[in-house]
């Protein structure tokens, strides 16, 4: 049985949920369901990253100990995602001991391993982004993010060896062309690689400084900085090194993120698997920003977009709808409520809603609510029949390789279709000359095709897949559909049982 491992990153507690977090979330719930329909076993992971200086300045400002903020905010993210029907397996935490004790495992190894040595580190280092910058990289002296003047700090630290490395990733990189994609993400990481020695990186902070994070095995002084600790989630929910999941799902593991977290994922977190000796993951899928009326979502200008006052205002399958349908995947968009409302009348009410309420009316208008037996047969039977394979390929070959928009567009064309079907054949001028054969085989073909959309819709759209399948008397398992077997399968909606007004 082929399996598939889903990862979202695991999100910062020093801001409440919001559409950025959303969307990943929901294209890894999607993309989580469509492989559970294309057959697979599948396994799919979101967590809580809660360590850092960031997370200590939060819990101050709010008058609580860092454990009892992390606590708080986490549970923002636990509660929400049941609210939006995703079905994770398992959520994570940075501060749970099954996670700490990966870490210092992995931390032991690659110490022994000669990967991580103690040295001397001076730089600018900003709070506001918790890291260092070169004299280069500032502007002006002030740091770009947040035009504050960092501070110098010199201190010995800890580093892993990740220059040793580049070589290697690059080798990797080339003989696995989709490793990092979409392309252009990919070929970001191998100019990057190619422009220069790769740094080594600073993986620890001393405990004078920062106590929030987990201690290095080997130096008690010290903790772990952000990036070493939080990567390692994706090992330690499987439970490496010898769990039975860790050896199911590490060799199909798939990371989705944005494009801010690239370099973390693309290299430090591959180096710091190979140093580990574990196998590097199978895919890095990397998307783009969602923007507010073209800016930069922020607290301070007052435009974060709430996903449950979408679901409040729109619905929770139209926001997932859009969400899929609206972004290319690996660019930036635009989010705005008018886009929202546009495609909600366009694709869902117009195309889709029209075809259901259509077809489910002249069921019981022609038939009493029961459905017809297939009878007699025309060619546009068979046009509309190759417009429905040629449809539910392409949304199955775009949805595998991340097209979800263009996934949803093929689709359409068999909504579109079936619609153009009920305009050309005209079951009330079959009913008025009384062609019960003909009528019959007009309703089965529209039921039968509608059922194997509410199938494909239902990654994108769980709830309301499931309610139109209910309305069409079908027993829907996910575990017994088969994406791919739909494009040759007819005639899985029963005759004679009766359909929902
Ligand atoms: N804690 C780290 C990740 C560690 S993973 C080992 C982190 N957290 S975060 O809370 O800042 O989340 C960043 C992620 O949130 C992005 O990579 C993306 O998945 C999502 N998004 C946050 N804002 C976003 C947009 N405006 N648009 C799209 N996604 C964005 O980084």
């Amino acid at each position: 049985m082929q399996r598939f491992y889903i990862t979202t990153p695991i999100y910062y507690v020093n801001a409440k949920p919001h559409l950025g977090h959303a969307y990943t979330t929901t294209v890894a719930d999607s993309l989580n369901r469509f492989h559970r329909l294309m057959g697979e076993e599948t396994y799919f992971l979101t967590g809580t990253d809660e360590h850092g200086d960031k997370i200590v300045q939060a819990a101050e400002s709010n008058g609580q100990t860092p454990q009892e903020y992390v606590d708080t905010i986490s549970k923002l993210f636990q509660d929400l995602w049941p609210n939006m029907n995703i079905s994770n397996n398992d959520f994570i935490r940075t501060t749970d001991p099954r996670h700490k004790e990966v870490v210092q495992q992995i931390l032991q190894k690659v110490y022994d391993a000669g990967d991580i040595y103690f040295g001397e580190y001076g730089g600018h280092y900003c709070f506001g982004c918790e890291r260092f910058y070169t004299e280069k990289e500032l502007v002006n002296g002030l740091c770009p993010d947040h035009q504050t003047k960092p501070e110098y700090i010199a201190e010995k630290n800890y580093f892993f060896k990740m220059s040793k490395y580049r070589d290697w990733l690059l080798e990797h990189i080339n003989k696995n062309p989709d490793f990092i994609r979409p392309e252009r993400y990919k070929k970001e990481v191998v100019s990057l690689l190619e422009s220069g020695e790769l740094e080594d990186l600073c993986i620890s902070r001393p405990k004078s400084r920062l106590t929030w994070g987990i201690e290095l095995p080997f130096d008690a002084e010290y903790v772990t900085y952000v990036w070493f600790d939080a990567l390692i989630n994706y090992v330690a929910a499987l439970g490496w090194p010898d769990g039975e999941k860790f050896n199911k799902f590490w060799p199909v593991a798939n990371h989705l993120v944005a494009k801010d977290i690239l370099k973390p994922h693309a290299i430090f977190w591959p180096t710091m698997l190979k140093a580990a000796g574990i196998e590097p993951y199978q895919h890095l899928n990397v998307h783009g920003y969602w923007l507010v009326e073209d800016t930069k979502m922020s607290k301070s200008i007052g435009n974060v977009v709430e996903p449950l006052a979408m679901k409040d205002a729109y619905g929770l399958d139209a926001f997932r709808y859009f969400l899929l349908r609206e972004m290319s995947f690996g660019q930036d968009s635009s989010f705005s409520e008018k886009a929202l409302v546009g495609r909600l009348n366009a694709d869902l009410a117009n195309d889709l809603g029209n075809l259901f309420n259509r077809t489910l009316s002249m069921t019981h208008k022609y038939f009493g609510g029961q459905i017809p037996r297939p009878d007699v047969e025309d060619v546009v039977d068979a046009e509309i029949k190759k417009i429905g394979q040629d449809a539910m390929q392409s949304f199955q070959d775009f949805f595998s390789d991340l097209k979800f928009s263009r996934a949803l567009e093929g689709l359409w064309e068999l909504v579109r279709g079936l619609n153009k079907y009920i305009d050309e054949t005209a079951p009330w001028a079959l009913y008025k000359a009384k062609n019960t054969g003909r009528l019959s085989t007009v309703i089965y073909v529209l039921l039968e095709n509608m059922r194997k959309i509410a199938v494909h819709l239902w990654p994108v759209m769980p709830e309301a897949s499931e309610k139109m399948l209910e309305q069409l008397g079908f027993n829907f398992d996910p575990e017994k559909v088969n994406l791919p077997k739909e494009l040759d399968v007819w005639g899985l909606i029963e005759s004679d049982i009766t359909v929902a007004k």
